[in-house]
């Protein structure tokens, strides 16, 4: 394939690349979207492999030999992997990106048959390879501690080292200063220790990052890894003169960021303050004593619930990671059918970060063909509270906590909340009284208005299902 082509081929790549962001963006064009990636990703591939860089025999069984085993396990694991684990899924693909990014720079590094025309030129490509090897290696230790607290491997608490922000920027300052001896040096050939010293520190630097951010807050940090893995491709993209990799990871680093900034929105946290760490603590004193003065849950029962919700004018249903857990979806949507049969307005409410991923709970409603013009963001709908009748709570937990707003001390003080206390009658749907992702109680359930209905949603919600087709 000649350059010219590749070019123009990788040229294709990137605006079917853009536009596959431009499908993600909504539920009812993200399939689109997914064929416009896959698309690109396919030319991108194809144009590389046959492009001029690559020649020779072994090169080509190296890359099918390559492509195989590594096709194989991302087959596998994305036919195993459960709904729910998800999100650590992706946070351990992203600690590959970070991996790549630190591989290929060493091997830059090592590569005494790269010539320049120029001092100028040498210098900047020892740049690349020193910030490449940088974000690669934060990226990369980052995204295994929070695949570790994701699945629950490591515990949800916050790390917090005495003087941890003093240790950060000393951590940065040092990053610096071996950056400018590693240029000097590989001006002679040299240039390996600071290097190898730099990727310490920085391996040290994603893991002392990811420990020290508190559990509710991890939709941040997954949103800014998934940012940083962007920057690193980015990085590595510079590293070997490929531009679609340079553009693609932008853009992946660029919507990472974006994201990043609007969980942080959503959450009501400063962005700074977050990547500092300590936010989320579970040290908050008062969630403990309140445990303890909440009073009494009031229970219901199938029958009762039923008759609740057909008796509704108004139903808002708040799905959270239990209908994910439960794998509800399906009989919420039958459910949502019959109410509206019965000429029952029924509405979701949607928080931003419900369930463990961004938009998990969209994509698991649009998988059960929930109607798209009744599912609504957390903005949209949480003034109408007030004119609804019944709101059932779906596995979720720590969304519908009125201790976000209510209580200072709470870890998840200030995180908007969907304020369902505000309706005639809250149902709330788990199998016991544990917490959430956060770690706090939830003052909701020993409200007087607040029914608890307990066992597996999925159960649960067959029976109610059975009940209100017989009315
Ligand atoms: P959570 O606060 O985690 O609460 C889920 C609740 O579901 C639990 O209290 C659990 O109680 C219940 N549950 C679990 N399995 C169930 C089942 N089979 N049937 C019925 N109930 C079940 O979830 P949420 O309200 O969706 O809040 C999300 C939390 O995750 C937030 O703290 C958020 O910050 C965090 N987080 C979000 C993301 C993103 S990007 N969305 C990423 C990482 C972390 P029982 O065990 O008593 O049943």
């Amino acid at each position: 394939m000649s350059e010219g082509l590749v070019t123009v081929s990788y040229i294709g790549a990137t605006i079917l690349f853009i536009l596959t962001l431009g499908g993600l963006s909504n539920q009812e064009t993200a399939r689109r979207g997914n064929i416009y990636g896959i698309t690109g990703m396919t030319i991108a591939i194809v144009a590389t492999v046959f492009g001029p860089e690559v020649s020779g025999t072994l090169s080509y069984i190296l890359i099918v030999v390559m492509m195989v085993i590594g096709g194989t396990v991302g087959l596998t694991l994305a036919r195993k992997v459960e709904m729910t684990q998800m999100p650590e899924l992706v946070a351990i693909l992203h600690s590959l990106v970070g991996l790549a990014a630190v591989l290929v720079g060493y091997v830059n590094f090592m590569d005494e048959t790269i010539s320049f025309a120029t001092h100028a030129e040498k210098v900047i490509h020892e740049v690349e390879i020193y910030i490449g090897i940088l974000i690669g290696a934060i990226t990369f230790s980052g995204s295994i501690i929070a695949f570790g607290k994701l699945s629950g491997k490591i515990g949800g608490n916050p790390l917090l080292l005495p003087a941890r922000h003093f240790l950060n920027l000393g951590l940065l300052l040092l990053t610096i200063w071996l950056g400018t001896i590693f240029i000097h040096q590989a001006e002679t050939g040299g240039g390996t220790f600071p290097l190898l010293v730099m990727t310490l520190l920085a391996l040290a630097f994603g893991v002392h990052m990811v420990m020290a951010i508190g559990g509710a807050d991890m939709p941040v940090v997954v949103s800014m890894l998934n940012s940083y893995s962007g920057w690193a491709a980015s990085a590595t993209g510079f590293m070997l003169s490929n531009d679609l990799l340079i553009v693609v990871g932008a853009l992946v680093g660029s919507s990472g960021a974006i994201l990043s900034y609007i969980m942080c929105r959503a959450m009501n946290r400063n962005f700074v303050s977050v990547i500092a760490g300590g936010f989320g603590t579970t040290s908050g004193s008062s969630s403990g004593a309140a445990d303890e003065e909440q009073g009494e849950v009031i229970a219901i029962e199938t029958q009762e619930v039923a008759d609740l919700l057909t008796s509704a004018k108004e139903v808002m249903i708040i799905p959270g990671y239990g209908m994910a857990v439960a794998q509800a979806q399906h009989t919420v949507n039958e459910i949502t059918k019959v109410l509206r049969d019965k000429k029952i307005n029924v509405r979701f409410g949607i928080h931003p970060v419900a369930g463990r991923m961004p938009g998990h709970m969209n994509v698991l409603l649009a998988e059960a063909k929930v109607p798209y013009d009744i599912v609504f963001e957390m903005d949209e709908i949480n003034d109408d509270f007030p004119d609804i009748d019944v709101s059932i709570i779906i596995g979720a937990n720590d969304i519908v906590n009125p201790s976000a707003l209510d209580d200072p001390n709470s870890p998840i003080a200030g995180m908007p909340v969907l304020e369902c206390w505000k309706g005639d009658t809250t149902i709330v749907l788990k199998r016991g009284m544990a917490t959430g992702y956060a770690g706090v109680q939830n003052p909701l359930f020993f409200k007087e208005n607040t029914r608890m209905y307990f066992g597996d949603a999925k159960e649960s919600l067959d029976a109610v299902l059975k009940a209100i087709q017989s009315e």
